[in-house]
C-alpha cells in the first residue's frame, strides 16, 4: 500500500494554525473576491474561497459583476482596491469573459496585494528566490510534501504541464527546493520515458486517467493536480490512481489531494499580505 497523501487533513491543519495566528495577534484582513459572469464551476470555487476566509476569521468582499462588465470597469474597480487600505488582498476568479483581457488585469492588481501570486513582478521574485506571493496550488503541493515528510532534495523531478498558474511555478519551487527538474508539455517526445525517470512526478496535463503505470518508476511520489468529472458522476485525476497504487511510494488521491490545498495556501498569502509593512 502506498503512502496516501492527504491535503484535507493536512489544508485543514493549515486553516486551523492560521485561524490562531488571526485571533492571538488581532490580525485585521479582508480579500476582496472578484468574479465576472456566473460560470458555475467558478461561482463554486469563489463560494469555497468566501467560506475559507469566515473559518480563519477574516472578511471578504464579494464583488459579483455581470458578464457584460466591461474592461475598463473592472480596471476601475481594481485601481479602487488597490487605493482601500481595509482591503489586504485582491482576487479576481478566472476565467474572465473574452473581451477582458487576463493579463491586463492581472498586472493592474497591486503586487502587495496579489494574494493568487500571478502579478509578472511575484512570479519574477519567485524565478529569483525573493519573498513574495506564490501561486497557491504549486505552493499547496510542496507543502503537503513537506509535512508528509518527502524530501525534494537531489530528487528527479518531473512536472508535466507548462501553465503559468501550475506548471511553471511548480518548477521554479522544485528548483528553488533543490530537485533536478525536467518540465514536458504536449510537445515532448518520449513522454513515457522521461516520466519514467522521475523520482516526484507531477501530473497537471488536463486528461483523465492519462498516465498509467508506462509512465512510473517504482518507488516514484506522484502528484496529480488534474480533477474530472467522469460519467458515473465520480472525480478522478490526470493520474490512473487504481493502475498505478501498487507501484508508487506515495500519491495525491483525487479529491482530497491537491485541491483543497490550493485555498488553504490562498489564506496563507491574504494572512501574509496583512501583516505586511505598507
Ligand atoms: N481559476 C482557476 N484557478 C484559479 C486560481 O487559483 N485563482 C484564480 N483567481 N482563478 C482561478
Amino acid at each position: 500500500m502506498p503512502q496516501i497523501i492527504d491535503g484535507k487533513t493536512i489544508s485543514t491543519a493549515i486553516k486551523d494554525e492560521l485561524k490562531k495566528e488571526v485571533a492571538e495577534n488581532n490580525i485585521k484582513a479582508t480579500l476582496a473576491v472578484i468574479q465576472v459572469g456566473n460560470d458555475p464551476a467558478s461561482s463554486v470555487y469563489v463560494g469555497n474561497k468566501k467560506k475559507a476566509c469566515e473559518y480563519i476569521g477574516i472578511g471578504s468582499a464579494s464583488y459579483e459583476l455581470p458578464e457584460e462588465t466591461t474592461e475598463d470597469e473592472l480596471l476601475k474597480l481594481i485601481d479602487d482596491l488597490n487605493e482601500d487600505d481595509s482591503i489586504s488582498g485582491i482576487l479576481v476568479q478566472l476565467p474572465v469573459p473574452k473581451h477582458i483581457d487576463d493579463r491586463k488585469i492581472i498586472e493592474r492588481i497591486s503586487p502587495l496585494k496579489d494574494v493568487d501570486g500571478f502579478h509578472p513582478e511575484s512570479v519574477g521574485n519567485l524565478c529569483i528566490g525573493r519573498d513574495g506571493f506564490v501561486s497557491c496550488t504549486p505552493a499547496g503541493i510542496i507543502e503537503l510534501m513537506r509535512r508528509s515528510g518527502i524530501s525534494i532534495e537531489g530528487k528527479e523531478c518531473v512536472v508535466i504541464g507548462r501553465s503559468n498558474i501550475v506548471g511553471k511555478p511548480m518548477a521554479l519551487l522544485l528548483l528553488a527546493n533543490n530537485g533536478t527538474v525536467t518540465v514536458c508539455h504536449s510537445r515532448t517526445r518520449n513522454l513515457k520515458e522521461i516520466c519514467k525517470r522521475a523520482d516526484i512526478l507531477v501530473a497537471a496535463v488536463g486528461k483523465p486517467k492519462m498516465i498509467n503505470r508506462d509512465y512510473i518508476k517504482e518507488g516514484a511520489v506522484v502528484i496529480d493536480v488534474g480533477i474530472h468529472r467522469m460519467d458515473n458522476g465520480k472525480l478522478c485525476g490526470d493520474v490512473d490512481y487504481e493502475d498505478v497504487s501498487d507501484i508508487v511510494s506515495a500519491i495525491t488521491p483525487v479529491p482530497g489531494g491537491v485541491g483543497p490545498m490550493t485555498i488553504a495556501m490562498l489564506m496563507v498569502n491574504c494572512v501574509k499580505a496583512a501583516k505586511q509593512v505598507k
